[in-house]
């Protein structure tokens, strides 16, 4: 079969095979940003020649993996970023620890070192396949060795392909080529509507607080935050909130918030906001149920309907009850909770939908749409809204949410943080407990450093100053992220205007510094019997903004080794010269900060109290747009925005 590409913007190629195509951006209500997206100059012939066969009831397409070329998205991974011989087979899931593409953000969207991403704009499940077999008709096929006399045996072989495999009769493939790795992010970023800019209090601290918590309760915590000199800007309510849940009423427990309205307001006056937890099950004694009885799923979750979210009727009826029960008395935003699996208590694969999609399309978009039907009732209110959601996919990436799950695992949430940039996702490595007083420091600080900085007590009523030993330094952490929130702004500006994801894999700012370091195999009659050699990636430190590398010291670390990329780098907090281009080694106090490096001639603005200062790293010469608006309201949409030069 033919690809008969079509360019819509600069270095933007669609192509639709089939008819009555239903694709992820469309289920997201994704539009590009066509005036950004034109801006960009033509990258030609970044990609590779793609093939693409009909097999079976499948679409297939397959392209060479070129010499020193590096493969990454696909799907939000924990163990690595790079798609180094994998097989991912896409689907939203709990994350279950492997890296096999049952996740909470299967964007079925690669990219390729060299200047090219394809995205395969489906609900339905996709596979790759990448650099794994060869077909028998290739054309240069690697010519086989003796692995009993030749010692240079490899179980993988060069040259290597990548095959997608798309369980649908029809799609729409968009292919994005560009100068860079970031440029092409970028452009699948602002084509799908470009990054969330949450409001300015999105950015400060939240605190979940124990699922069943009362109004009176929380004002105790509150009042506790004021003693402790903690700062504190949004409030998150777990399950209790609710009147009944798993599954959900969505409507206030009369008992634990007898008055929710003078609730919100009393914390409203403190400059609190309050978020609400929620799932997308509901309860058989909730006012909702009648409404959506007919329109949901043959199967039950926790006993409560699963409504077919992909139908508009379906979320206004959640939308009016929401913007009358929650967002009109000053709700702030939400969780979006179980979006996502496990498999044993969501329903099955032949599952039916009164909408006819098929129960994986829906499984695949179910966060999805949950994100855009609360997203929209601010919208329309002209009030910007931050949460959290625990499944996503394509087309989410304007969405003002950020993926969290429950595996608490501390190098998982580091490597997710590095792999989210690929997908246009965001991810929130909450604290939630600790083992002793240096893992909460570490989990606070790496947490003030990620697009939410949480506690989530739910389960363990823990406060931030639960270690009284590490209090101050957890306070420091998080003092120091207020004191960011300027320059973070400006990276969600970034995000929103150009595409450009505030947390990121150095990868996308340096390409591939660390070419030459792949790992020597070792063999092993179990551990390694095929003699497999991964390439070295840097998962333990990532890019926050323009010019921070945030370097993650783990709980119990006193030494590391850094790699610094290519350039001259300074020390955060003293401003001294580190390096360039190369590793260094330090000693970490167990009570110190977190280590960051900045970028020669960066600038960089750092808000305490009222005065807003500017720091120069390095040598003269460079400058910074602080971006600035109302931090509230769409205005910027509308054009109500600036971009001050500090130089
Ligand atoms: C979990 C979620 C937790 C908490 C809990 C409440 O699924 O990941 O953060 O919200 O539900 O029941």
């Amino acid at each position: 079969m033919n690809i008969n590409w079509g360019k819509i913007f600069p270095g933007i190629s669609i192509c639709k095979l089939g008819e009555n195509i239903d694709t992820l951006t469309g289920l997201a209500g994704a539009m590009p940003q066509a005036e950004r997206l034109n801006c960009f100059t033509e990258s030609f012939a970044k990609a590779p020649d793609i093939s693409i066969r009909r097999v079976d009831d499948k679409i297939t397409l397959k392209m060479p993996i070129r010499e020193g070329e590096y493969i990454y998205g696909a799907g939000l991974k924990f163990r690595s970023v790079q798609n180094e011989h994998k097989v991912l087979h896409l689907k939203v899931d709990h994350f279950g620890g492997v890296d096999n593409g049952r996740t909470h953000a299967p964007v079925p969207f690669h990219v390729s070192s060299t200047g090219y991403g394809l995205l395969i704009d489906t609900p339905e499940s996709v596979s790759y396949y990448i650099g794994t077999a060869h077909r028998q008709d290739e054309e240069n096929k690697p010519i086989p060795k003796n692995r009993n006399t030749d010692s240079n045996w490899q179980p993988f072989n060069a040259p290597e392909h990548i095959e997608i495999a798309i369980n649908a009769d029809s799609v729409k493939i968009v292919l994005f080529e560009a100068e860079s790795l970031l440029e092409t992010v970028q452009k699948f970023n602002l084509f799908c509507g470009g990054g969330t800019l949450p409001p300015r209090w999105g950015l400060g601290f939240w605190h979940r607080t124990p699922l069943k918590s009362t109004a009176d309760e929380v004002m105790e915590l509150i009042r506790q935050f004021r003693e402790h000199d903690f700062p504190l800007d949004v409030i998150g309510l777990e399950p209790g909130w609710q009147s009944s849940s798993y599954p959900c009423t969505c409507e206030w427990s009369k008992e634990r918030f007898p008055n929710p309205e003078k609730f919100i307001k009393t914390l409203k006056d403190q400059n609190i906001r309050v978020n609400l937890w929620e799932n997308p099950y509901i309860s058989e004694c909730s006012g909702l149920y009648k409404k959506l009885k007919a329109n949901s799923c043959s199967h039950m979750v926790w006993c409560g309907l699963a409504p077919d979210y992909t139908m508009p009727e379906v979320r206004a009826v959640i939308q009016e009850q929401h913007e009358r029960e929650h967002i009109s008395i000053g709700i702030s935003g939400y969780k979006l909770d179980e979006s996502d699996g496990f498999d044993s208590w969501l329903w099955p694969d032949h599952a039916e939908f009164p909408s006819k999609r098929t129960a994986v399309a829906v499984r695949n978009t179910y966060g999805l749409l949950f994100q855009r039907m609360t997203y929209e009732v601010f919208h329309k209110r002209d009030q910007r809204t931050y949460g959290l959601t625990r499944s996503t996919n394509a087309g989410g990436v304007g969405m003002p949410y950020v993926l969290y799950n429950d595996c608490y695992d501390f190098d998982e949430y580091t490597t997710a943080i590095c792999s989210c940039g690929f997908i246009g996702a965001l991810w929130c490595p909450e604290v939630r407990n600790a083992k002793n007083a240096n893992e909460w420091l570490r989990r606070f600080q790496m947490a003030a450093l990620s697009p939410v900085a949480m506690l989530n007590a739910w389960a363990d009523g823990t406060e931030p100053w639960s270690y009284p030993e590490v209090a101050a330094e957890v306070r420091a952490a998080v003092r120091l992220r207020q004191a960011l929130i300027p320059y973070l702004y400006t990276a969600f500006a970034r995000y929103h205007f150009d595409g450009i994801p505030p947390f990121r894999s150095l990868v996308m700012d340096f390409g591939n510094f660390m070419d030459d370091t792949a790992d020597k195999a070792e063999f092993d009659g179990t551990d390694n019997p095929y003699l497999v050699a991964n390439r070295k990636e840097v998962v333990d430190q990532y890019m926050m903004g323009e010019s921070i590398m945030v370097v993650v010291v783990k709980p119990g670390q006193t030494e590391r080794s850094i790699i610094l990329p290519p350039g001259k780098w300074y020390d955060f907090y003293s401003g001294r010269y580190v390096g360039d281009g190369e590793v260094i080694s330090i000693h970490i106090g167990e009570n110190d900060p977190m280590p960051l490096f900045v970028k020669d001639k960066a600038v960089i603005p750092f808000q305490e109290d009222d005065k807003l200062t500017i720091r120069r790293y390095g040598n003269p010469g460079g400058s910074f747009l602080l971006y600035e608006d109302d931090g509230e309201t769409f205005a910027y949409e509308r054009g109500k925005y600036n971009f001050r030069k500090l130089e």
